[in-house]
């Protein structure tokens, strides 16, 4: 099996989380921003704990500055996912780093994201849909704002509303209103929960914000109610099981939950979270979950179609993308 050809669907994929130190470093030459402290000798980001991940990230953004960095990054992350097979992808867009919050401005910035998508699709066929991403340690007031933007500018390219960040800070309920917003405006919903936090923040996350899919969600694996509950409700978990082991979740791919929580019936899918900030691609994922755990075509098919059941987008779209998986992923 050629792993990087074969069709794959990515749910789960940070906008500013998928630019590549050169596009990064080449900003900061072009807008003469000091920027080496967050680059190691290689190239490489610099960080080794999830703070300073966070901070590192937050670093990189300050290049990203006008609607053009946007559509410029959106090129570049789409031309990737395409080399790795990715052909469809929902990325997280944060009105934070595009305009502030400012419907406005943020309306500027989505054009500039949205038409690079248009293009990227005609030139390498990767379909790209937005997921509206508020920041949870900025807090619910900016969330409020991103909820706004979201609702605001619902359409078939965006189709969802999320939550990033440090999941360690407030709670989930504290972001209700925003994520109501966002339901009544037709969005999918989702939020990263159970990656850094446990059960009661994977419990909110179900409970108060309505949402039908997970950010990580793999913490559930120690909560036997939860991993039924998430059967039950029939709640898909995007797990980034590269992200989880490059920031020490788990100490190596074998001891992560993955395989586990497959076998137990919930609805996994795989992505890559920041790929370039942990050294991976859809391919590398891939290649690593056949060989540590023996994953083959036929499973890589039901993660495939588990992400198209979850993805956001319109019933067409999704029967567009379930002909190429069901097809394509067949053994030789
Ligand atoms: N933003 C980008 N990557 C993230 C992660 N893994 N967890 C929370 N917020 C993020
Ligand atoms: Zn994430």
């Amino acid at each position: 099996m050629i792993m990087r050809k074969l069709p794959k669907i990515e749910l789960h994929l940070h906008h500013e989380g998928a630019a590549p130190p050169s596009f990064i470093q080449q900003l900061a030459a072009e807008k003469n921003v000091d920027l080496s402290g967050i680059f190691k000798a290689n190239g490489d980001y610099s960080f080794s704990t999830f703070n300073e991940f966070l901070s590192t990230y937050e670093a990189a953004c300050q290049v990203l500055k006008e609607p053009e960095d946007f559509h410029r990054l959106t090129l570049s992350i789409l031309e990737k996912s395409a080399e790795n097979g990715v052909i469809y992808t929902e990325v997280f867009i944060s009105p934070d780093f595009c305009g502030g919050g400012d419907l406005t401005a943020w309306r500027e910035y989505l054009a500039a994201i949205e038409s690079a998508a248009d293009i990227a699709k005609k030139d390498l066929g990767i379909e790209m849909r937005g997921i509206v991403t508020c920041i949870r340690h900025n807090g619910p007031t900016l969330a409020k704002r991103a909820a706004i933007c979201a609702a605001e500018t619902a359409s078939k390219f965006v189709v969802g509303f999320g939550m990033g960040g440090d999941e360690l800070v407030g709670s989930q309920a504290d972001f209700k209103f925003s994520f109501d917003m966002a339901e009544e405006a037709g969005l999918g919903l989702t939020t990263h929960a159970g990656e850094w936090g446990g059960a009661e923040s994977v419990r909110q996350a179900i409970q108060d914000l309505s949402v039908t899919r997970l950010g990580h969600g793999v913490q559930i694996i120690n909560d036997s109610n939860l991993v039924t509950e998430a059967m039950d409700k029939k709640i898909t978990l995007e797990v980034c099981p590269g992200s989880n082991v490059f920031l020490g979740i788990f100490e190596k791919l074998s001891l992560h939950p993955i395989d586990s929580l497959l076998n137990s019936g919930v609805s996994v899918t795989v992505s890559t979270d920041d790929p370039p900030f942990f050294n991976t691609t859809m391919t590398t994922e891939y290649n690593n979950l056949k060989d540590v755990f023996g994953w083959d075509e036929d499973i890589f098919k039901v993660i495939n179609q588990n992400a198209i059941h979850a993805a956001f987008c319109d019933e067409k779209q999704k029967l567009i993308l379930l002909e190429r998986i069901n097809t394509e992923w067949t053994k030789t």
